[in-house]
């Protein structure tokens, strides 16, 4: 499957906080159903890009909430869900130097992330005239995103990254891409259970 390179819709954010070091998140498209079936046949609509920023920046700015979950992995990135709700969830991510995501999606699901420690640098594909965009998130910097935003997200500083993280609806498949030219080209999908 091959992903034109259309312009990123409703404008994603990189919000600049300062050097406090406290965080927030982002925002971009809109796609996919307005609504979904929650837990208990209940649909609820997702949250948007801004309100799942609203949610990772205030969690950033309270460290005693996540700071002691952190690990570091060298095989993988490291992550833990902190919060499980019917229309959102929340994850923290570990990220040492070299580590990346690939190019992936989030399923449809919105989201939002924010660096809370460290930096990392963020390249998703702004169109065709712009082609490749390389964005530094330094720690305070947010990212929010709606559900058919694609990028890759790694850590090319010299020390390790934390990020927060929410998505709504919390994710159930992400699929990964490869950057070949012409576009990123769909390689492979996993469901939430494999992770
Ligand atoms: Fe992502």
């Amino acid at each position: 499957m091959s992903i034109d390179l259309a312009p990123e819709r409703s404008g994603s954010t990189t919000v600049e906080r300062g050097s406090s070091g406290s965080a927030g998140a982002g925002t971009a498209v809109e796609r996919g159903p307005a609504a979904y079936a929650a837990p208990g046949g209940t649909a609820r609509p997702p949250l948007s890009p801004n309100a799942l920023r609203r949610i990772v920046r205030d969690l950033a700015e309270r460290p005693e909430r996540w700071l002691h979950r952190v690990r570091l992995s060298a095989e993988n990135r490291w992550y833990e869900r902190l919060e499980l709700a019917e229309d959102y969830e929340v994850w923290v991510i570990s990220w040492l130097p070299g580590q990346s995501t690939g190019f992936h999606d989030h399923g449809g699901s919105r989201g939002a992330f924010t660096v809370a420690l460290g930096e990392l640098e963020e390249l998703a594909l702004a169109g065709p005239e712009h082609g490749l965009t390389v964005r530094r998130l330094s720690a305070g910097s947010e990212r929010a995103f709606g559900p058919q935003y694609l990028h890759d997200v790694r850590n090319t500083a010299q020390g390790p990254a934390v990020t927060l993280h929410a998505y709504s609806p919390p994710l159930s498949e992400m699929s990964h891409y490869e950057l070949r030219v012409g576009g990123l080209v769909k390689t492979s999908t996993e469901g939430a259970e494999q992770w």
